[in-house]
């Protein structure tokens, strides 16, 4: 089943998750929806996609980007990268991010390159895995989610240009 997918103006982008006791049936049938979901979407395409954004605060999150694709439940950040210093990221093109939830808008972040954490997959097994470089910044991207932040809110914090894709091209939008 295809689920909506909430925009930002929605409060329950800005709960907390809480973490899932057991992955029954239940649980078991909203990941399958929710990866229903991150698959059906084309405009635009969606990489990753958090149980809040269908409306449901628990801790999940599913990624599909080329060949990774993750079903991650109740994750803990084991250990996170540093963020980029200013002088590592000279001349390094910085990746730009979006959100399903925020659709069409996008922004560059200095997010760790590198995380590990502690999960429970789709099959109730506790992984624990490293992600580095963009994987790694869909992850905390996810995660964010789970706490209700979203990526807009580092944006503002860091001061950085927000921008709307105007038919092909990047518009420099005020937030
Ligand atoms: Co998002």
């Amino acid at each position: 089943m295809i689920l909506k997918i909430i925009d930002s103006k929605n409060p329950i982008l800005r709960k907390k998750s809480v973490i899932v006791k057991k992955i029954d049936k239940k649980i078991k049938k909203l990941i399958a929806d929710m990866q229903s979901t991150l698959a059906a979407q084309s405009d635009p395409e969606g990489i990753g996609l958090a149980a809040p954004q269908v409306g449901k605060n628990l801790k999940i999150f599913v990624i599909r980007h080329d060949e990774l694709e993750r079903v991650v439940v109740n994750p803990k950040i084991i250990k996170l990268g540093k963020p980029h210093s200013a002088k590592a990221t000279r001349g390094k093109k910085e990746i730009l991010e979006g959100c399903l939830s925020i659709p069409h808008y996008y922004g560059h972040l200095k997010r760790p390159s590198k995380i590990t954490i502690e999960y429970l997959n789709a099959l109730n097994k506790k992984v624990t895995e490293s992600f580095s470089g963009f994987p790694a910044q869909i992850v905390q991207h996810e995660i964010d989610h789970l706490d209700g932040v979203l990526f807009i809110d580092h944006i503002i914090k860091e001061k950085k240009p927000l921008y709307k894709i105007v038919g092909e091209e990047y518009e420099e939008v005020e937030i």
